[in-house]
């Protein structure tokens, strides 16, 4: 028997930040979040399920993935099989197309294009409600790259998680905003974001007001989404991010992701507000500037980020679609139905 699917998946960056869970083991939010999908930080997964593999193998931009990383993804491919009721083991093939562990949400691309691969490649489905809730097993993040657009993860309130997914708010073409990515670093940062929240959660005494702005953020934000409020978007995005940090800093040992050149190019985003541009900062967890903006500046803000010293790079992002499956290198349905008699 073997089954298989490929499948593409964009990472999103989010307005309203996810900083801390209520379950660790289901990667439930302590708080809703809000994100855009972004095009072109992609990633295409390949996965092989077949009954000759002893154990499953993961390859990542050509590398073999193995330790804790290797194991995140066997849980991941457990729940699959489980719901299935098979044991086959598989082997996954990923390449992303940007820099990866760095605070640019490589994780929410990977485990989304991952889901819709393994939700393809067996046969499962799945709906983009419960793909989502299933991606959001693997990382968080990744319960809202399933979807294109605006997207929200509601917190949910049931143990199971169930109600703990993804919603698409308006579909990419509602604005055309864009998300200008400045890479300041693109090795592995010192700390992942799990971790991160994890320690912030328990130790940092601004978690539980960072936790409520975030729950009152998220509904500002849709509204201002809703009646296309730049500048309202735009603050909340800006406050988000920068809560977060002041929480995650407040952890005991402190935690600090922000480099020189990240600082650097927030006050930049300052300086280029008050000259008239639309642009409001964001930043996750590691070194990366992020700069939420209209289409209409976007060029400007792309090269004025791109003169600041310590980027490498700047890749000027739209707004892109949810994750699918990539048809020429997945069997159809009617051959797994074949397959599966
Ligand atoms: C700072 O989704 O990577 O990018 O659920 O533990 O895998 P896990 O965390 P992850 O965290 C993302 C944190 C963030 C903010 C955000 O994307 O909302």
């Amino acid at each position: 028997m073997k089954f298989n699917a490929s499948a593409k998946a964009f990472a999103n960056v989010a307005l309203v930040k996810y900083f801390g869970k209520r379950d660790r083991v289901l990667n439930l939010p302590d708080a809703s979040s809000l994100s855009l999908t972004l095009e072109p930080l992609q990633t295409v997964t390949k996965i092989v399920f077949d009954e000759s593999y002893k154990s499953d193998k993961v390859l990542f931009n050509g590398d073999v993935v193995e330790g804790s990383a290797a194991t995140r993804i066997s849980s991941f491919l457990d729940i699959a099989r489980n719901l299935k009721g098979i044991t086959l083991k598989a082997n996954v093939d990923t390449t992303n197309s940007f820099p990866t562990a760095a605070g640019l949400a490589s994780s929410a691309s990977g485990f989304a294009a991952l889901a819709r691969a393994v939700d393809y490649a067996l046969d499962l489905k799945l709906d983009d409600t419960a793909l989502s809730a299933y991606a959001r097993r693997g990382s968080g993040s990744a319960s809202r790259s399933v979807f294109g657009g605006f997207v929200k993860w509601q917190r949910g309130e049931k143990d199971d998680g169930s109600d703990s997914h993804g919603i698409c708010i308006k579909k990419p073409s509602w604005w055309d905003l864009r998300m200008i990515v400045g890479v300041a670093d693109s090795g592995q940062k010192s700390m992942g974001s799990t971790g991160a929240m994890n320690l912030t959660k328990e130790t940092s005494p601004y978690y539980k007001s960072w936790i409520k702005s975030a729950q009152s953020h998220v509904n500002e934000a849709v509204e201002a989404i809703e009646k296309k409020d730049f500048q309202k978007l735009g603050e909340i995005t800006e406050n988000s991010a920068l809560l977060m940090h002041g929480a995650i800093m407040g952890s005991n040992p402190g935690i600090m992701f922000l480099k020189g050149t990240t600082i650097d190019a927030y006050h930049l985003t300052v300086e280029m507000r008050k000259k008239g541009l639309g642009a409001y900062f964001t930043c996750d967890a590691g070194p990366q500037p992020k700069i939420l903006c209209t289409v209409e500046d976007a060029v400007k803000i792309e090269r004025e980020l791109s003169m600041l010293k310590g980027i490498k790079k700047v890749i000027n992002c739209k707004i892109g679609d949810g994750a699918q499956v990539i048809k020429p290198y997945g069997t159809s349905i009617e051959d797994k139905c074949s397959t599966l008699q």
